[in-house]
């Protein structure tokens, strides 16, 4: 397996899930405030299911949602990363910037901090023309972190996720999209 990328920032180390991440990401998926906007808190094989979805995508394509380490906080605190989102929908195929953390660790501008290092790689590593992100209409504090990445929505883009089921309230979501030039005008500055 070739040398995996691991992303480093100011405060955080992105690197490939190790076993003992799966208890902590368990505890993470079974707290309903962290999972307000999904259908439900995960059961612990559901968590190590999605574990081991995310593990086998880095021995894919060498890239993913890196596990979160906050050295001297905190051996695993979330994932932060890129995901390829190729359910049907009008922007799809995409590159998503995604993140979940802990509820510990939400308010220390740690999702923001990771996602900007996880751009950065979308951009000049694998040159990306675009990252989208999207998450449902409520969904403020996510929302909030995609502003301050300097995403942008676009009503018009607006669209039902089709991995829900019809009528569920979370079904509606928002798309927010970085472009290339937008990313190296105004973004990645702050992020190297
Ligand atoms: C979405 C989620 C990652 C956001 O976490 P967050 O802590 O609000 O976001 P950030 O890490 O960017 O932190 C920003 C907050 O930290 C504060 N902050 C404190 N110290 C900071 C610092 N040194 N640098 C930057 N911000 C800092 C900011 O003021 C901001 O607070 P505010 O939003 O109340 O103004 C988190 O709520 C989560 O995991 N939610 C559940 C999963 C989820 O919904 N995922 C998205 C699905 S699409």
């Amino acid at each position: 397996m070739p040398a995996e990328p691991e992303l480093r920032t100011p405060r955080l180390l992105l690197r490939r899930w190790r076993d003992t991440d799966l208890a902590p990401f368990a505890a993470l998926n079974a707290d309903p405030l962290v999972m307000e906007h999904f259908p439900a808190p995960l059961r612990p094989e559901q968590s190590d299911d999605l574990a081991d979805r995310i593990d086998a995508g880095f021995d894919e394509r060498g890239w993913g949602l890196w596990a979160v380490e906050i050295p001297g906080t905190a051996p695993f605190a979330g994932f932060i990363g890129l995901n390829p989102a190729v359910f049907d929908a009008p922007f799809t195929p995409a590159v998503e910037v995604g993140w979940r953390l802990a509820r510990a660790h939400w308010g220390r501008g740690y999702a923001t901090e990771g996602a900007l290092a996880a751009l950065s790689f979308g951009f000049d590593e694998l040159a990306l023309d675009e990252v989208v992100s999207f998450t449902t209409h409520r969904n403020t504090r996510s929302r909030r972190v995609m502003e301050r990445l300097g995403m942008r929505r676009d009503p018009a883009d607006d669209f039902e996720n089709p991995n829900l089921p019809d009528g569920d309230a979370l079904r509606p979501h928002v798309l927010y999209r970085l472009d290339r030039p937008t990313w190296q005008r105004n973004v990645a500055p702050a992020a190297r």
